[in-house]
């Protein structure tokens, strides 16, 4: 699982991300390289310009639709299934509910922490019980912003 967030776990706003932070959307598109995406349809529509060049599979619900880009997948069992036929690293990349669904599920959670107060509409959920271990911790700063990286463990 891969995500980024600000104060009181913002991470999105309109469809899109709250912030541009050159560092941290160069550390998501590096870490994630040579994975499998997985994400939401709303996320899919925000990424659709660099999906031709990954390998993703989208979730909807709606049967009728299909990504151009991307494989369609009904549900978030279904997603992995076919994630996991593309690459040996399945990287889940949101949104809200996504997340929520798939935290019992992943080994690994990538979390940068944006040290800013940001208006959204979306959250992180809560990761804390999910993630005990810190593995590492990287402190820098990117476009102003204070950020720290973690990846965190079961
Ligand atoms: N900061 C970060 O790290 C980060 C990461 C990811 C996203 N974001 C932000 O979060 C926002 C998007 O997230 P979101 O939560 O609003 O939307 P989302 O998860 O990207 O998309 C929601 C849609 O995905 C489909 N979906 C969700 N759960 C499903 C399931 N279990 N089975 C099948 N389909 C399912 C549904 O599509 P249908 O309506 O088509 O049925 C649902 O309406 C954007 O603002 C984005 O920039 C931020």
């Amino acid at each position: 699982m891969i995500a980024a967030c600000g104060h009181n776990r913002v991470m999105g706003s309109s469809g899109t991300l709250p912030w541009k932070i050159q560092k941290d959307w160069e550390y998501f598109l590096e870490t994630t390289r040579d994975g499998a995406l997985v994400m939401g349809r709303k996320c899919y529509e925000d990424f659709v310009e660099h999906a031709q060049e990954r390998n993703v599979v989208a979730l909807t619900r709606n049967p009728n639709l299909t990504f151009a880009h991307a494989q369609r997948a009904g549900s978030l069992k279904e997603s992995i299934r076919l994630a996991s036929a593309m690459s040996n690293n399945v990287w889940v990349c949101g949104g809200e509910q996504i997340y929520a669904e798939a935290m019992p599920l992943c080994e690994e959670l990538h979390l940068t922490q944006i040290d800013a107060d940001f208006v959204g509409d979306t959250h992180f959920p809560d990761w804390q019980d999910h993630f005990p271990n810190e593995q590492s911790r990287r402190e820098t700063t990117g476009n102003g912003y204070p950020l720290t990286f973690l990846i965190l463990q079961k």
